[in-house]
């Protein structure tokens, strides 16, 4: 046995969007790209903006010593500054620079707060539809991952949420705008989640944080901004990146802030910095951390997703699908026309479109188109669309 079983195991639930990428790959290399229509990876299709380039050009031109060396674990000073001061701005709280950790994305972000919080089998509530790494995060730290579902407009259901709390209970990951429903979750809703966890510590002294996973908070639309997570309960953690709003997915920069308000957040900041370092990460990437002191508040255009957004809702409503449209990030999550959404998935295959199930993120009867791509990729693919749920409605 080359791995362990468990991983073994976890590689074959996991396969879905793996298995849709490879045969993404073969069917591109059987007919041609150009005549494959490609949904199935978050990867997005804009450039980095122009700032980036730039910022990155400035800071290879500064000849001092010392660019590319270790440095304190969580970052340097002037980029936790840069991001402090962001923060400070959008969630109408004052921040400083030590309340911020530079991280190897979200998804690094998310194994550090996970391994610095958790004792070996706490709880982690985590809603469906998921990203599908979550639950293997919370294993990945001894966790053990306790699902609820959203409603069935995937909105918070408080009522879910409070039936998967018990004594275990060390935390609830949110994601908001949401992967795969492009939900963002109300003011209200949160709010509300606040005062029940804050219920519950006063009950039993159960200590609840929310790790506020908002990768996609920059990508809204129509107006939307994604409520503060601070301002709705004090123990929170966000952890984002620039992933998707500068399009830097391989670079892999993001950071983690802990609410000022914490009780604890020092000693909170204290151990998330330890568990960056003892994870291997030692610390996010150099050149990253140097240009992002030039780069807070700016983005990939916004505008862009909204018209793929735009042009492919239409397109599928016009064909007779259902299916909520989305306040942000660059997914659409329709019902599928058939219960077995593992089947239609290999129907739209036949008319050379990639989906992602629904039960790959834990909510079977719909599947995941990702949007972030090229504008000739939505419009080829209408045809298909049409074909596909004619298919089946006959
Ligand atoms: C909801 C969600 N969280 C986290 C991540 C990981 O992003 P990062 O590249 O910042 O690690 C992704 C990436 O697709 C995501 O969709």
């Amino acid at each position: 046995m080359a791995i362990s079983t468990k991983i073994q195991n976890y590689m074959e639930r996991a396969s879905w969007i793996r298995k849709m990428f490879e045969q993404g790959i073969e069917l591109k290399a059987k007919i041609g790209a150009d005549k494959v229509f490609d949904f199935s990876l978050g990867n997005p299709n804009l450039e980095p903006p122009e700032e980036v380039r730039k910022a990155i050009l400035e800071t290879m031109g500064d000849e001092r010593p010392g660019k590319h060396a270790y440095m304190p674990n969580a970052g340097l000073k002037e980029t936790r500054e840069a991001v402090a001061s962001f923060l400070s701005k959008e969630h109408g709280i004052p921040m400083t620079w030590e309340q911020i950790i530079m991280t190897c994305g979200a998804g690094g972000g998310l194994n550090v707060a996970l391994k610095a919080i958790l004792d070996h089998g706490d709880e982690v509530i985590v809603l469906s539809p998921y990203f599908v790494e979550y639950l293997f995060y919370v294993d990945n730290h001894n966790g053990v991952g306790k699902l609820a579902k959203t409603s069935v407009d995937f909105t918070l259901d408080l009522e879910e949420i409070e039936a998967a709390i018990n004594p275990k209970t060390k935390a609830i990951v949110l994601n908001s705008p949401n992967n795969p429903s492009g939900r963002i979750y109300d003011e209200i809703s949160l709010k509300k989640l606040g005062k029940l966890f804050e219920k519950i510590k006063q009950k039993n002294g159960q200590s609840i944080y929310i790790l506020s996973d908002e990768p996609y908070s920059k990508i809204v639309y129509d107006g939307a901004k994604v409520p503060s997570v601070f301002q709705a309960y004090s123990e929170s953690i966000i952890a984002t990146s620039y992933s998707k709003d500068l399009s830097l997915p391989g670079e892999r920069i993001g950071y983690l802030a802990v609410n000022p308000r914490m009780e604890n957040w020092k000693q909170v900041i204290d151990g998330l910095t330890f568990c960056n370092r003892i994870l291997g990460f030692v610390n996010a990437p150099a050149l990253m951390q140097r240009i992002l002191v030039k780069l807070q508040g700016v983005a990939v255009n916004v505008s862009e997703y909204k018209s793929k957004r735009d042009n492919l809702s239409r397109g599928l409503s016009a064909a007779g699908y259902s299916f909520f449209k989305p306040e942000g990030a660059f997914y659409l999550f329709p019902k599928s026309p058939i219960a077995d959404d593992v089947k239609f998935v290999n129907i739209l295959l036949q008319e050379n479109i990639l989906a992602v199930p629904g039960t790959g993120f834990g909510t079977p009867g719909h599947f995941r188109l990702a949007y972030c791509v090229e504008d000739r990729v939505i419009e080829g693919s209408l045809e298909g669309f049409r074909r596909a749920i004619h298919k089946v409605s006959r």
